[in-house]
């Protein structure tokens, strides 16, 4: 692909995120490629346009921003500053971050399901949907739980059980309730606008073989075309958050409808404050390039019902689908439990230096849909050998001289052999970054590194330094590596560019494109003054931020809107942070608990001593923070509600094997409970 000279002019995405979780180290993934990507192309001197925007409709969004009391404009609103501050410290940079809640996106998304109409391709049809008699709303799949029809796990979603991995339709799920309200959901028939996709698969078919998809795509799109294609469900009925349909009162676009619209939208909103012309890039016989960055899970949206979207309404179809896995910590899916379920705002608390990050990602990139792990040992000794070790080192150890000892100046040798051949690389390295293969490109520049380092520790300037007379020498050769620091700081740009702007400011040097590599430092230049730029990633650091995420998880789930069965399954769960669910609950097991003894626990304030029976062998011994309300001989025989499987704790005064349970506030308690007449020992409490 070409790589230089012609300027291309280019459109770039990544997918929308879902606004109503917090940006994690998963999503970082696709936003880092994808700015590295779009960094390197705007070196190369083309004109590309970045454009992303928030996920912001559907019914997740909708019933937690009810659960907070607030509008889901509010929720969305707060949603996309926090997004917009994650991005930025991470140095991923959009032209335009905008939001699907966007008047430039109702238009378009009415204005194409007008031609998609017009063009004979939406139907409708009544189906039965599942409907919580409740909260009077249609329930997607998602929302419905109930026993898994094959292994019997209880509290499993309508499509698929977490248990044994089982996929099913909500239908077959035994006990089913609306995981909103806890109602039996009913079947209830409703009218659902669907578009043809089914009369698209010819087009789709020549579409997917026009190159537009990585091998794996295309294999998958093979798999999907064999099942033969479903016409898809576009409408949702009210109550929902989204756009209404045009002439439909009360049906609302499914927000897979309008959500890669919003890629349009963004742009459409960039287009008006930079004055470019939106159907240059978006007419069917556009000349322009667009590409979009997703991952897997969302490939059966973007290869199938996009392209299918953009045809039928007279556009232009995407240039080509990059597809990535996706991400894993320590071999294993990210885990609350370990600690590895990170999100961006908790990397930069604990870690602080975005680009440690960008660095690995981007050491573990390539064009596949493989998925990438973030060893976090191999986090540390990765950035620490190559950044600190290899690269800032060419710096570190040169610098000084030429700031003590020629006052800034530099004066390389005319043509020295390792500059020429760091140099010679520059086409390797860029046909890398074009074609997403950065654990290629920095294989190359760390080989380079190597190289340079190599240079220095034979030449040794610190020994050079401490000769009479070799001043010359010592200059020349201090200057030669930092001209081949220049060119490495050019190669990892994409990956470091706020680096490679201190750097720029050290060496003292416009910013750096990719043109520059045929450019050199001149003799006589100045430099500035050298200071530290990069400081080791200390293991404690990671130690801290695995345990923090242990300890006090707030991030909100991701949550997915339902996908259409054939889809990969999208991981999903419900907004429900602020909830427990039945299953929470029943994990407390409450036992009726008799009080066979009573008594004071010598130098205790506050503590009583109980014994309590639950019908075990022997009666455990609890203590209870209730001695300012009760004398122990009042309480012998009475019966109470106990918690029976809270972790023994070792107290002061002994193991504590339960916890009863009392009621009190800044006016009075506690006051423990009694169970009504009948209640007998061990019974259990639900
Ligand atoms: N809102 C949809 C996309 C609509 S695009 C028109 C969505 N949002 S998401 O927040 O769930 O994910 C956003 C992107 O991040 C997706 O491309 C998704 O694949 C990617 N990732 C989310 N979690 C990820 C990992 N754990 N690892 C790698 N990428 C992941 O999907
Ligand atoms: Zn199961």
């Amino acid at each position: 692909m070409a790589t230089a000279n012609t300027p291309r002019k280019i459109l770039v995405t990544s997918a929308l995120p879902y606004a109503n979780g917090s940006i994690h180290l998963g999503h970082l993934v696709e936003y880092i490629q994808t700015d590295i990507w779009v960094r390197f192309q705007k070196m190369q001197g083309h004109t590309v346009h970045y454009v992303c925007a928030d996920d912001t409709h559907g019914t997740p969004i909708m019933l937690r921003a009810e659960k907070e009391g607030i509008t889901p404009e509010a929720l969305i609103d707060g949603v996309h500053k926090e997004h917009t501050a994650d991005f930025s410290e991470f140095l991923v940079e959009f032209d335009n971050y905008y939001s699907t809640n966007a008047p430039e996106n109702k238009e378009l998304s009415q204005s194409i399901y007008r031609k998609l109409k017009a063009n004979g391709k939406i139907a409708t049809k009544i189906i039965e949907q599942f409907y919580d008699p409740v909260k009077n709303m249609f329930l997607p799949d998602r929302f419905i739980k109930g026993e898994c029809p094959k292994c019997h796990a209880k509290d499993q979603y309508g499509d698929s059980c977490e248990v044994c991995g089982a996929t099913y339709n909500p239908t077959e799920l035994i006990n089913a309730y609306s995981a909103v309200s806890g109602a039996a959901p009913i079947r209830k028939e409703t009218e659902h606008y669907f578009f043809k996709l089914s009369e698209c698969e010819q087009f789709l078919k020549d579409w997917t073989r026009s190159g537009t998809l990585q091998g794996e795509a295309a294999n998958k799109m093979g798999e999907w075309f064999e099942n033969g294609l479903n016409d898809w469900d576009i409408s949702r009925d009210a109550p929902y958050f989204g756009f209404e349909i045009p002439d439909a009162p009360g049906k609302y676009f499914y927000v897979w409808l309008d959500a890669p619209i919003g890629y349009m939208a963004s742009f459409k909103n960039l287009c008006q404050a930079k004055g470019l012309d939106f159907d240059e890039y978006w007419s069917k016989d556009s000349k322009t390039e667009l590409y979009h960055f997703i991952g897997k899970d969302i490939l059966y949206f973007h290869a199938l019902f996009w392209p299918a979207t953009l045809e039928f309404s007279g556009h232009r179809k995407p240039t080509q689908i990059f597809a990535h896995g996706f991400l894993t910590v320590n071999g294993e899916k990210m885990s609350k439990s370990r600690g590895t379920f990170i999100t961006a705002r908790s990397y930069l608390e604990h870690i602080k230096n975005p680009e440690y990050l960008r660095y690995y990602y981007a050491a573990k990139i390539n064009s596949t849909m493989e998925d990438i792990d973030l060893s976090l040992d191999d986090f540390v000794a990765r950035v620490n050998s190559d950044l600190v070790g290899k690269y800032i080192n060419i710096a570190s150890r040169t610098a000084g001289f030429i700031n003590k000892r020629f006052d800034g100046k530099l004066n390389p040798t005319a043509n020295n052999i390792v500059v020429a051949e760091i140099k010679a690389s520059a086409h390797a390295i860029a046909e890398s970054y074009e074609a997403r293969e950065y654990g290629k490109a920095l294989r190359e520049i760390m080989r380079l590194a190597d190289i340079a380092n190599g240079f220095v520790a034979d030449k040794a300037p610190w020994v050079i330094a401490k000769q009479e007379g070799q001043d010359e020498a010592l200059q020349q050769v201090c200057s030669d590596a930092l001209e081949m620091f220049r060119l490495l700081t050019l190669y990892l740009k994409p990956v470091l560019p706020k680096l490679a702007y201190e750097i720029e400011r050290f060496l003292n040097i416009e910013p750096l494109i990719w043109q520059a590599v045929g450019a050199s430092l001149l003799p006589a230049h100045s430099i500035n003054a050298y200071e530290h730029l990069i400081t080791r990633v200390d293991p404690k650091l990671i130690e801290a931020m695995t345990e923090a995420n242990k300890e006090n998880l707030i991030a909100t789930p991701q949550v997915s809107e339902p996908t259409v069965s054939t889809a990969a399954p999208v991981a999903a769960a419900l907004p429900e942070a602020e909830y427990i669910s039945i299953d929470d609950f029943t994990k407390v097991d409450l036992r009726i608990a008799k009080i066979v003894n009573a008594e004071h626990v010598e130098g205790a304030e506050k503590l009583l001593k109980l014994s309590l029976d639950i019908g075990e062998d022997k009666p455990r011994q609890v203590f209870a923070g209730i001695k300012s309300a009760y004398d122990p001989a009042t309480l012998v025989g009475r019966l109470t509600v106990m918690v029976a499987n809270l972790a023994p704790r070792k107290m002061k005064f002994g193991m504590s094997e339960g916890m009863v349970l009392a009621a009190s506030d800044e006016n009075g308690g506690p006051f423990i409970l009694s169970p009504d007449v009948g209640a007998k020992l061990g019974m259990r409490v639900k």
